[in-house]
């Protein structure tokens, strides 16, 4: 895998700029947003910040952005495959316009980058006209697939993310669940298995657990990528995510005892920063018994015991280990869930590569609209 040549050049561009906005939804939103969630530090401030626009119509959401925007020196990233989807578009008319407004046409022309197909759709048009810098969707890569094309890649290197480490991760992984056709050794193969087995078996809901808040955003990408992928002719596992063990003061009493229609899958993540607990003179919060070990160490045995308590409670439970939150490791797990996507929708009988249900509230909403046409 290489990395994309724009994404060098997009990052390098715009690393002077306060903030850069990207706006794409779906596929063309959720890999960049995992990928980046997983790997920042939310507390640490960066040039350029990194915002995110045309996920949905809110306009509380447009307003605060643009009042924030205004006098900031910032630039676009919008990204669309199809280049007609109604979120960015409305998202982009904004923001472009804002742009425009502060910069004029050639202004915009080095603050603007489009990622769309190289031959179709108004996107494609808009940039070719405004002659803007832009970028190309595979053909044959459908949205939620593509975090390692240029949907992905460049505003990943312009969030200052290792592209690089990534790709490898992704190589390493591919070449491994390509290679091992054995359930035993290759964990695309036996995730596909499990979480064929357990719908067959009656286990309708599938939970993503994972113990570290940055998984969050993964959480959300591998639920489109399984929900999109799977959940047609009326068959398909329903994507659900927690986040522990935060969930378990909320969610844990319906996981433990519920409806026994869920599995779950967990997140494990070896290494984490290392802090050690305190020991306190006076123990009033009765935590010495724990002074001295390390966090992540009770963050994992808290993984363990709830494992084995949901397991003894009904909810089948399988295990991915990650060795630790980095680009590389982060690159492997999504193209590990990728790739057993792809065996997993196949195992179900269905095709893994459309998504036809997504049509339907279009076209109501562009009826209700009066688009022309519609
Ligand atoms: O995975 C998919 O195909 C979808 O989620 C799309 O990514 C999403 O609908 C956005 O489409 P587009 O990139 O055409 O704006």
């Amino acid at each position: 895998m290489k990395v994309d040549g724009l994404a060098a050049i997009v990052a390098d561009a715009m690393k002077g700029l306060d903030d850069v906005i990207v706006i794409g939804i779906g596929g063309s939103y959720l890999g960049f947003r995992s990928v980046l969630a997983a790997l920042e530090n939310p507390f640490r401030s960066t040039k350029p910040r990194i915002h995110f626009a045309g996920h949905h119509l809110s306009s509380g959401y447009m307003k605060q952005l643009l009042d924030y925007l205004e006098n900031r020196s910032f630039g676009i990233i919008v990204i669309s495959k199809s280049g007609t989807t109604t979120e960015p578009a409305v998202a982009f008319r904004f923001l472009f316009d804002r742009l425009h407004r502060q910069y004029g046409a050639e202004g915009v022309k080095k603050r603007v980058v489009v990622i769309t197909d190289e031959k179709k759709g108004t996107l494609r048009r808009l940039a070719d006209d405004l002659q803007l810098q832009s970028g190309v969707v595979p053909d044959d890569v459908g949205g939620r697939y593509s975090v390692f094309s240029a949907v992905g890649l460049v505003p990943l290197a312009v969030a200052g993310v290792d592209v690089k480490a990534l790709l490898g991760g992704a190589e390493q992984a591919m070449l491994h669940v390509r290679e091992k056709y054995n359930e035993a050794t290759n964990p695309a193969l036996a995730y596909a298995a499990y979480r064929n087995s357990c719908y067959r078996s009656g286990k309708k809901i599938e939970l993503f657990a994972s113990y570290r808040p940055e998984l969050q955003y993964v959480a959300e990408w591998w639920k489109q990528l399984f929900g999109e992928s799977e959940g047609k002719e009326n068959k398909g596992v329903y994507p659900a995510s927690v986040q522990l063990t935060t969930d378990l003061h909320s969610m844990g009493q319906w996981i433990q005892e519920g409806e026994r229609t869920i599995f779950e899958t967990v997140i494990d993540v070896e290494n984490d920063a290392s802090l050690k607990m305190l020991k306190a003179e006076s123990d009033g919060d009765g935590l010495n018994y724990l002074a001295g070990r390390e966090l992540n160490e009770i963050n994992r045995i808290a993984l363990r015991a709830t494992m084995e308590a949901h397991r003894s409670g009904g909810v089948p439970v399988a295990e991915f280990l990650v060795p630790e939150l980095n680009a590389h490791h982060v690159g492997a797990l999504l193209y590990t869930f990728e790739y057993a996507c792809g065996i997993s929708a196949y195992a179900l009988g269905v095709n893994p590569f459309d998504q036809p249900g997504v049509e339907a509230y279009k076209k109501n909403m562009f009826r209700m609209l009066g688009k022309p046409g519609a």
